[in-house]
């Protein structure tokens, strides 16, 4: 793969874990400790890659209307994460983040998931947002009340400004924005941040989607002409040197 076409920062949506779990027999809750195992296996390529900043949808702020097992269930699937990874990432070189309303999760998992962010705040090979209780609506309404209750005069809101107050501030927008499962939905995910990404659908769910699927979809991250908003001639570099320059 051409390092200079791997996209900067790569996004995911893990969907098709109930659905993995249903085609076995299993129960759903199967198929997101599945998808644990497999995400362990993407950071790991993102690593390898050269992705530095890897996004991933793991709880949305809908979410809370599921059937209150399968809440728990993620809840202490989290937590568990956090035990058992947080040593294998931070030697990775990862810098956990979390993105969403975590004010609104059990106090022991906020306290939890503030050390582990500690923990691997020196980290810089991969910056890995956890978006945990996270809505691209929610996310847009809490930094105009954060604006708000700044202060800040209407002209002194542009859209630089806006991407600060967001829960990704300082961090580049997403350039590949992954879906698994075959849905072509956003589902409230990076609403603002995902202006410019090029989406990928990949049809395989998510436990199954392996290294060699996130390299298929990486490859053909790189195959794309992102114009955004321009035409393709504008995009080109020259073919022919410049002669009256001499360049
Ligand atoms: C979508 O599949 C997946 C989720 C809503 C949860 C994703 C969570 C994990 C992979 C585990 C938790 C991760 C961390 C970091 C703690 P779905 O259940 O909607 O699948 P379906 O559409 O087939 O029902």
């Amino acid at each position: 793969m051409d390092p200079a076409r791997v996209p900067t920062h790569v996004a995911i949506i893990m969907d098709g874990n109930g659905r993995w779990a249903l085609s076995r027999g299993l129960p759903r809750l199967a198929g997101h400790r599945a998808g644990v195992e497999n995400l362990r296996r993407i950071i790991t390529a993102c690593v390898e890659f050269g992705v530095k900043h890897f996004t991933i949808y793991a709880f949305s702020t809908e979410n809370w209307g599921r059937p209150r097992e399968e809440v728990d269930g993620l809840m202490f699937i989290l937590n568990e994460v956090l035990d058992r990874e947080l040593e294998e990432l931070n030697r990775q070189g990862v810098q956990l983040r979390h993105i969403g309303r975590l004010e609104g999760l059990l106090p022991s998992i906020q306290k939890k998931v503030r050390q582990a962010i500690e923990r691997t705040r020196a980290n810089d090979r991969l910056i890995l947002n956890v978006a945990f209780n996270y809505g691209g609506r929610d996310e847009i309404v809490h930094a105009i009340r954060q604006m708000l209750a700044d202060g800040l005069q209407p002209d002194a809101v542009d859209a630089d400004l806006v991407s600060r107050y967001l829960f990704t501030a300082g961090q580049p927008d997403p350039d590949l924005i992954i879906r698994t499962a075959g849905e072509l939905r956003v589902s409230n995910f990076l609403l603002w941040q995902g202006a410019y990404a090029e989406y990928y659908a990949a049809d395989v769910y998510w436990p199954d989607f392996d290294k060699e699927q996130f390299r298929l979809a990486l490859e053909h991250f790189g195959r794309r002409e992102r114009r955004f908003g321009l035409v393709s001639a504008q995009l080109k570099p020259k073919a022919v040197p410049d002669a009256a320059s001499g360049n």
